[in-house]
């Protein structure tokens, strides 16, 4: 069937809103009609190559929608079910899918580097020629075609343009805290970086009952939406050193976690030199594919620090997502606030013209 579609054709370029062809769905697949597909900054690096992905693709790896129709032997959903498509396949079998750290399974890089669903091919065409799939899901585009695995059914009653935002920006930044990091109640935390995926750092920080949530960004518009989403203090970086505004922030003595959702050597580097002794830095950020830290060793060993990463919010997204609807639906995790505007699929250039300028904490592209 036709679609429209943004596709990628070149990295350095723009993207491109086209109409497409989009094959059915194999055995074990799904065709789903997207609603609102979430304009992550994953994607941007991409188009500008710090990200490493097959081109030419079908971008978007964040929404939400309708499942159109199914391939043979599908049974978790059927036409009309409202769905997330889950943006790192997992084969639920392997060492990494049982022991619940779902997103470290092996065929989810495989697809994610290949551009291609699990049997090696695509679903997506223009004119003949083959379209890659971006992690799996590709969801720029009003149809799409993904693995059941990677999809979540969700209840019908949320908003299929706030749902969008679970499958990303949501579970990686509470997941970062909650998941990965298991902040203890009282403890101390710093962000860096207050977007979109920041925010949801900030709020898992609320959520695991931290004292302190500091948080630090260079644009003051980010800084007032971390203060909405519960950050206890702001630092930018603007005026004066960041480790020392943090030092100075917990009587000179440095956060227990600090999270660096930029990407950015030099501020992964300020989120470890800010630790307390045992402080635990996590890499949430995407880095461009070459990137490398240094830290100092001493600080490892004498002062028991930990630089680590978490991918996908260390979660177990079937389990964790229906429990974020929960809060959602309880009135503690912010969502309406997350979701700043939306746009016309047409209109996905200016979105992440809006994205990078900071006029938009979270968006969405509409079909
Ligand atoms: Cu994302």
């Amino acid at each position: 069937m036709k679609s429209k579609a943004a596709v990628l054709f070149e990295v350095g370029q723009k993207l491109e809103v086209c109409e497409v062809d989009v094959a059915d769905p194999q055995p074990g697949e799904v065709r789903v009609r997207m609603v609102a597909g979430g304009v992550c900054h994953s994607d941007l690096h991409v188009m500008t190559g710090h990200l490493v992905a097959p081109v030419p693709a079908v971008l978007g790896h964040e929404g939400a929608g309708v499942v159109h129709d199914v391939g043979a032997g599908v049974t978790s959903v059927k036409p009309g079910d409202h769905v997330i498509p889950l943006w790192r396949l997992s084969c639920g079998e392997c060492e990494y899918c049982t022991g619940g750290r779902p997103a470290l399974c092996a065929i989810g890089t495989e697809i994610r580097w290949s551009g291609r669903l699990a049997d090696g091919t695509s679903r997506f065409s223009l004119d003949g020629r083959e379209l890659k799939h971006f992690a799996g899901v590709s969801t720029f585009s009003n149809y799409t075609v993904v693995p059941e695995k990677a999809i979540l059914k969700i209840p019908a009653d949320i908003p299929l343009e706030r749902a969008a935002l679970l499958g990303c920006a949501v579970i990686t930044g509470v997941g970062a805290v909650i998941n990965a990091s298991q902040v203890r109640p009282g403890r101390t935390v710093a962000v860096f970086g207050t977007g979109g995926v920041g925010v949801n750092v900030v709020q898992g920080a609320v959520l695991a009952g931290a004292e302190k949530i500091i948080a630090v960004d260079l644009m003051a518009s980010r800084l007032e939406e971390a203060r909405n989403f519960g950050a206890t203090h702001l630092v930018n970086p603007a005026d004066g050193d960041p480790v020392e505004q943090i030092r100075a922030l917990t009587g000179g003595r440095g956060v227990d976690y600090s999270f660096e959702v930029i990407g950015l050597p030099l501020t992964m580097r300020q989120s470890y030199d800010c630790l307390a002794k045992r402080g635990v830095a996590m890499i949430v950020g995407i880095t461009p594919t070459t990137a490398e830290v240094t830290v100092s060793s001493l600080s490892l060993v004498y002062e028991e620090r930990v630089l680590t990463g978490s991918l996908y919010g260390s979660a177990a997204p079937k389990t964790d997502i229906p429990r974020l609807i929960d809060l959602y639906r309880a009135g503690s995790l912010k969502l309406d606030e997350l979701l700043t505007r939306s746009y016309p699929l047409e209109e996905i250039n200016e979105a992440y013209a809006d994205l990078e300028s900071g006029a938009t904490l979270r968006s969405v592209v509409t079909f």
